[in-house]
């Protein structure tokens, strides 16, 4: 299997995407920790997989995520792909800079953008140390086509991809984002109304019909794998063709 004998840690695992890519890489032979503020429920999830733990942690405080890498290490011997996904995005987080509150775009960056930061470097000795990895961040199309603190968290994250990219590159660790659109999953369309969707479906995209997960889980193995061991600092749009650009 693609995955045999390599450990993936995934962030904000317990549900949604995460939950999606842990149980892709397991299926392909990935052993996985699943790093998540909800410990229920990521227990619950890690429980329904071969070789997975969970693990409770906020990516926001560094020495949660430097605890939760080390604790991964211990019970899987290293660490070989790390899925920054974690990620606020309600609905709240799409307004102007000037109606949230300061403490409100401080949490939202403290997620979104030092979650990554911290993951990314608290795993990187151990990639390194098993002579190369693999880094995917989970970015957003909004990062493309806003500028409200979410996609403005988002744009950042592809940012870091890039700059991880050649910050990590002398110990042979790519990094890599996907960019999802408007993707089927209950808590990204809850609040959407159905007009809007119809039209970001059928009048915007090159490709219509919504995205599923698995959409975005292809694209995870595909940067995950060694198919893809010449990519790296890249941004893949997983959008159906919205927007398209150069
Ligand atoms: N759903 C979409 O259509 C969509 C589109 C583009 C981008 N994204 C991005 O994909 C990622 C996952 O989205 P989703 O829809 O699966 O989200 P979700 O809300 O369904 O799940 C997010 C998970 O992250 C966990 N989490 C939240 N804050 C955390 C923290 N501080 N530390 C650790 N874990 C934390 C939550 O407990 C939850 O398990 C996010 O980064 C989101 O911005 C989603």
């Amino acid at each position: 299997m693609r995955f045999d004998g390599r450990t993936a840690v995934i962030t904000g695992g317990a549900i949604g995407f995460g939950r999606a890519f842990a149980r892709a890489l397991t299926a392909e032979g990935a052993r996985v920790a699943i790093l998540d503020v909800d410990v229920d429920m990521a227990e619950r999830t890690a429980a329904e997989l071969d070789s997975a733990i969970a693990v409770r942690c906020d990516v926001a405080d560094e020495d949660q995520v430097t605890a939760a890498a080390a604790a991964t290490v211990d019970r899987f011997g290293g660490i070989d792909i790390l899925i920054n996904n974690a990620g606020l995005h309600l609905t709240k987080y799409n307004q102007p800079f000037g109606v949230l509150s300061r403490s409100e775009i401080r949490s939202l960056f403290d997620v979104n953008v030092m979650g990554v930061i911290n993951t990314t470097l608290a795993c990187r000795d151990a990639m390194r140390d098993r002579g190369g990895g693999v880094v995917l961040n989970i970015s957003s199309m909004a990062g493309y086509m806003s500028a409200t603190p979410y996609a403005v968290s988002k744009l950042t994250v592809r940012g870091l991809t890039v700059a991880f990219a050649t910050e990590l590159a002398p110990d042979r660790i790519r990094v890599n984002a996907i960019a999802p659109g408007l993707m089927n999953t209950e808590n990204a369309l809850a609040d959407l109304p159905r007009p809007m969707i119809d039209e970001f479906v059928y009048e915007r995209q090159l490709i219509n019909r919504l995205g599923t997960m698995d959409d975005v889980v292809s694209a995870m193995l595909f940067l995950c794998s060694d198919e893809a061991s010449f990519i790296t600092g890249e941004t893949l749009k997983v959008s159906g063709g919205y927007p398209l650009n150069f």
